[in-house]
């Protein structure tokens, strides 16, 4: 595979917008609301079809789903051959929720994400969910819909691929329509981005191709770009990155992405764990599960699809992302635990435990992001086991000031990805002392594993800066089955949460 195979594959369907359905649609997925509760012996009726479907074609649906017992609980699929007077085939009825739940954009987007899996073997298919909300059905086909085939043969890749095109009805295909469609499409694909670059496994995407990589996408969304490699780094006194990096012949990078906004915009720093492979160095990781590491570039794979989001969409904000990369591994090179090093900035640090790299490396990219004296700093990393022992594989935890932090999270929310905000209690802030140096990498117990990670990150935070980390040790990478939009593998979780805060610091500063 070289790279511009990977980077110019086509990431989701091509989404179309419509009012009537289109001849080579031969599916049509609809949604059903389930009835109030309080009512008895209620039944499930259909989501918006006025100017779409004639009353007697939404009616005859309507009785066939009834008659095949649905209840329109949120995600519930049916499957019915069309009623006569439709020009589709197929019909795939997803259940929405109640009616309360219509205004919440992410139960829309779970319900299509689903659905979309439901479409193997159809080449078209259109909906009537984009009724209800445009711009979250059109990201939930999009996400719902990625797959990741790179390194599957014709042994193995899926017999029956997904719609190529999804048709998405409205009753008004105007200006508003179309803005909102282009809007979903930029963010879903910028998603499908990060899930690239994660799933992408580490014999294949090392630091050194993975700065080239992002180069070349960069560099097509008109991204300003720099690389330092490692001579560079070295010069520069980058110690964290090098450091982590020196134990494995695949040598560190530092990448930096500008997106430019207008003259006066708010400035963003965005700061992206890059660890291409992780066993944890001579502290070595257990080799259960080990593989799961290959997913601990996942900061790095977000920020740089937000800063290609921002070019995209073209923000009227000046966003910076500044990612290191490197490959932890052990050797005769491997830095050692009791090693001192000096990042860059000049901190010393004692590392105890040379698992604990995402900290160093990310160190020296907060120190160089804090010089280009941004109003905001956004970092994010598959940081720490913790993580998901304090909220679980789904829940992204989020640190920082308390003001952006707060904002962050609400942020999160609004775009389904619920990061939850934790604290960086004063007290433990003590436990990062060294006996030999100004800081040492971990304290020596267990306890708030995710906030002494944050606490560790806040000393090299310039003062004044409106600050988050965003632990997705979890959210990153699902190993579970596919669920809502989200399918196994790479998530493209914090892209969305960092394109919400971008447009939110665009709008009101
Ligand atoms: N990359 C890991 C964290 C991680 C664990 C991400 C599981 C995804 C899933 C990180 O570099 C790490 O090893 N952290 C250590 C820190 C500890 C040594 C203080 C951890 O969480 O065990
Ligand atoms: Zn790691
Ligand atoms: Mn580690």
């Amino acid at each position: 595979m070289t790279k511009n195979e990977n980077a110019d594959r086509v990431r989701g369907p091509e989404l179309q917008l419509a009012t009537t359905l289109d001849k080579a649609d031969t599916a049509l997925v609809i949604g059903l609301i389930a009835p109030d509760k309080s009512e008895d012996g209620a039944e499930p009726t259909l989501s918006i079809t006025d100017g779409i479907l004639d009353d007697a074609q939404a009616e005859a649906i309507a009785a066939a789903v009834r008659a095949l017992g649905a209840s329109g609980s949120h995600g519930e699929i049916t499957r019915l051959p069309a009623p006569a007077g439709l020009t589709v085939d197929l019909v795939v009825a997803v259940g929405l929720g109640s009616a309360d739940d219509l205004d919440n954009a992410d139960k829309i987007r779970q319900a299509a994400g689903i659905a979309a899996r439901e479409l193997e073997g159809i080449t078209q298919a259109a909906t009537t969910l984009s009724a209800v909300n445009l711009g979250a059905a059109a990201e939930g086909f999009f996400l719902g819909a990625y797959r990741f085939d790179t390194f599957r043969t014709d042994k193995t890749a899926p017999k029956k691929s997904l719609p190529t095109t999804i048709t998405l009805l409205v009753e008004d295909k105007g200006r508003d329509a179309k803005a909102e469609l282009a809007h979903a499409v930029a963010v879903a694909d910028s998603v499908a981005i990060a899930r690239d670059f994660v799933n992408t496994p580490p014999s294949h995407l090392y630091p050194e191709e993975f700065a080239e990589r992002a180069r070349y996408l960069g560099s097509a969304a008109g991204l300003g770009v720099e690389v330092l490699d490692d001579k560079a780094l070295e010069k520069g006194g980058y110690g964290g990155i090098i450091g982590v990096g020196k134990g494995s012949s695949r040598l560190p990078r530092l990448v930096r992405l500008t997106h430019q906004g207008k003259k006066g915009a708010k400035k963003v720093a965005l700061v992206g764990k890059g660890i291409t492979f992780d066993t944890g160095g001579i502290s070595i990781k257990p080799a259960a599960n080990m593989d799961h590491m290959t997913s601990d570039m996942g900061g790095a794979a977000a920020v740089i699809a937000a800063v290609i989001l921002a070019a995209r969409l073209d923000l009227d904000v000046t966003v910076i992302a500044t990612v290191p990369m490197a490959e932890n591994m052990p050797s005769g090179t491997a830095q050692r635990p009791g090693d001192v090093l000096t990042q860059y900035g000049g901190t010393t640090v004692e590392v105890l435990n040379t698992d604990a790299e995402g900290r160093l490396i990310l160190a020296d990219a907060i120190v160089r992001a804090g010089e280009d004296e941004p109003d905001y700093l956004i970092d994010t990393a598959t940081l720490t086991g913790a993580q998901m022992v304090a909220l679980g594989a789904r829940t992204p935890g989020v640190m920082g000031t308390d003001e952006f932090r707060d904002r962050v999270a609400a942020l999160s929310a609004e775009v389904g990805e619920n990061a939850w905000a934790m604290p960086l209690p004063a007290e433990l802030r003590g436990d990062l002392k060294s006996r030999v140096a100004d800081l040492a990498n971990v304290t020596n117990h267990r306890n708030g594993g995710m906030l002494s990670a944050g606490l560790f990150l806040k000393e090299f935070v310039p003062e004044s800066v409106g600050w988050v980390h965003i632990d997705i040790a979890g959210p990153a990478f699902n190993t579970g089955g596919a669920w809502g939009y989200t399918p196994k593998g790479g998530t493209g979780v914090p892209v969305r949460t960092i394109a919400r805060v971008l447009e939110d610091i665009a709008d009101n500063g």
